[in-house]
């Protein structure tokens, strides 16, 4: 059976970062599950209809140079409400999980909905103004910081407010809160947690 490890959390959190990190350091394989919900936003911004969009998703599409700017961001943020799109993306994630030795996969319904029996889930988070600093210092399009905190904050609440997987912490989750935590030091616990479920 693989070994499955579940990292969610708000946007800018550095779930992606402890994703590679963790994936990298046991060998296993890593899906940004953000990207899914990106380059469908991507084509729904094309003109397609969002259900289309997610079951015609191919591997081209996540690849597209534009799926991290802040309109395609939001457009994600959209569509991510849509049960249907929700619905046409689960499969795809769960059979990522299911193959190899062991994945790691980041999003916002990992350990609720997508794995829920995974082997280790993580909840990553930190404060708005960290998460959306963080964020403006990655964007060099000179977006304004409260331009970006802003839009932080409508995609915290669309995500956490929506009926279909919203974004909470399972159960039984570790949270690791990097508010005030280095990379290496977050990397570190998520490891700690892993290791002691090998
Ligand atoms: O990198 P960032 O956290 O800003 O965003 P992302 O992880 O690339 O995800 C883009 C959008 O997709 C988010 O704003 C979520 O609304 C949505 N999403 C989701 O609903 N479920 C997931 N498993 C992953 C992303």
């Amino acid at each position: 059976m693989p070994f499955t490890v579940a990292i969610d959390g708000p946007a800018a959190a550095g779930k992606g970062t402890i994703s590679k990190a963790v994936a990298r350091h046991y060998g296993f394989r890593h899906l940004d599950t953000g990207l899914l919900y990106r380059a469908t936003g991507r084509r729904v911004l094309d003109g397609h209809d969002p259900s289309e969009a997610a079951r015609g998703l191919t591997p081209e599409d996540l690849d597209h140079p534009g799926l991290r700017s802040a309109e395609v961001a939001e457009a994600a943020s959209r569509v991510a409400t849509m049960p249907q799109v929700r619905a046409a993306l689960l499969a795809f994630q769960r059979e990522f999980a299911r193959l190899g030795e062991g994945a790691v996969l980041d999003g916002r319904d990992i350990g609720t909905v997508i794995c829920p029996e995974a082997e280790v889930k993580l909840f990553v988070t930190a404060s708005a103004e960290v998460r959306a600093a963080r964020r403006h210092r990655e964007l060099s399009d000179g977006t304004s910081f409260e331009a970006v905190l802003e839009d932080v904050r409508a995609r915290d609440a669309r995500d956490i407010d929506r009926a279909d997987a919203p974004l909470l912490p399972a159960t039984d989750a570790l949270t690791i809160d990097t508010t005030d935590l280095g990379i290496e030091a977050a990397v570190t616990a998520a490891i700690h947690a892993i290791d002691a479920r090998r």
